[in-house]
């Protein structure tokens, strides 16, 4: 037994929580004793990355023993021409993760209030509170984002506002001319981050496309990630678009080699694949089509998601669902740690993860049944 150290930590540390994530494949074998495993809970890319991608890491494990350049400057360069804007306004970091820690890092300070929407990805809130800052929460209305309540809550101490564009966990969007108003109606004093982790999977007409408005709205930032799409999670890359001087502010902040070259090679090579990601956003809606009418078979719906996961509306306890299938080799996530408790969020899979999630759910839901009589 190790005797606990009585070192008091940072008061705004003493109540957090340690982020959970969506359970190990490994850990799930051990535990039950099972050899086969669908993960979906993570959002990850069930198709892998780019074999462009693949070969750039290999390739770069020569060049192993030396650190990277800090500031991704090939891939900056790479994702300047990519997305037409200014080399300068691009800031990569390690995973999109990383670049919420620099922008409440840098910009909030203790009673500094960030509005966001409840439920979203919960690294916001988690941040501001390790600064010292309030999370102001404002709730969705029907999974989507209330911009105009968001709005409302706008006040004095206001410094930064997260909008998570499709959001996790529920993959709703916000409307096109909606989200445009409110861009203009945010005082330009405060931070509007925009969190578009998601926009690859997006195909709606009715999703605002951001980046041209960089240039007449210095406060917005908008957050992307190589984690989803582009199927390099494990390498830890994503970018940030931004007000050049605010790139300057997080780079003040950042870890000095924040981005490894690995994830470096890796995401420039998959800029070079967008077949790949185009086949993985294909392949994606069709999976997702198939899911929605299956699940609608069994009277379950879902949020309307336009990302690579869905939430699944079960009329009962998530928790319960989350453990039956975790026994039958499927996990995901439970509902109850994302604000939903009555709902499941699962990751689309390749075919047969999908067919096996579906066939676990369909026992669970006839044994409840039948437990009924
Ligand atoms: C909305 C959202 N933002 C950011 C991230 C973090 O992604 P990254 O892997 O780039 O750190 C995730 C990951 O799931 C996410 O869902």
């Amino acid at each position: 037994m190790h005797v606990s150290v009585k070192i008091p930590t940072r008061k705004e540390i003493e109540h957090l929580g340690v982020y959970v994530p969506g359970k190990p494949i490994e850990e799930v074998k051990r535990e039950f004793g099972l050899t086969d495993i669908a993960k979906l809970a993570s959002n990850e890319n069930p198709y892998g990355c780019s074999e462009l991608a693949t070969r750039a890491v290999i390739r770069e494990m020569d060049n192993s023993a030396l650190y990277p350049e800090g500031t991704a400057p090939e891939l900056a360069a790479k994702l300047s021409v990519h997305l037409g804007i200014e080399r300068e306004r691009i800031m990569v970091g390690n995973g999109s993760d990383e670049l919420i820690r620099l922008l409440t890092r840098s910009y909030i300070s203790a009673g500094d209030e960030a509005i966001m929407g409840v439920a979203t990805f919960s690294r916001y809130e988690t941040n501001v509170r390790i600064e010292g800052g309030v999370p102001v929460t404002v709730p969705m209305i029907d999974g989507v984002h209330d911009l105009a309540g968001m709005l409302q809550a706008v006040g004095t101490n206001t410094k930064m506002i997260f909008v998570c564009n499709p959001n996790n966990p529920t993959g709703t969007i916000v409307g096109r001319s909606e989200l445009l108003s409110f861009i203009e109606e945010v005082p330009p004093h405060i931070l509007l981050v925009i969190d578009e982790a998601y926009f690859e999977y997006v195909s709606d007409t009715d999703y605002l496309q951001t980046i041209p408005l960089l240039a007449s709205h210095p406060n917005l930032v908008i957050l992307r990630t190589f984690s989803k799409i582009h199927g390099l999670a494990a390498l830890r890359v994503g970018y940030g678009i931004m007000h050049p001087s605010v790139v300057q502010e997080l780079m003040k902040v950042k870890e000095p080699f924040n981005s490894n070259r690995l994830a470096q090679a890796a995401a420039i090579a998959s800029l070079d694949d967008a077949p790949f990601a185009q086949d993985c956003a294909r392949r994606n809606a069709e999976a997702r089509r198939g899911l929605q009418h299956e699940l609608a078979r069994m009277g379950l719906s879902c949020f309307p998601s336009h990302t690579n996961f869905l939430m699944v509306k079960l009329g009962r306890a998530g928790d319960d669902v989350f453990q039956a299938l975790l026994a039958q080799g499927v996990i995901v996530r439970s509902g109850s740690s994302l604000g939903y408790p009555d709902t499941i969020r699962v990751s689309i899979g390749t075919e047969q993860e999908n067919r096996a999630f579906i066939a676990a759910l369909q026992r669970i839901i006839n044994d409840g049944d039948e437990a009924r009589g």
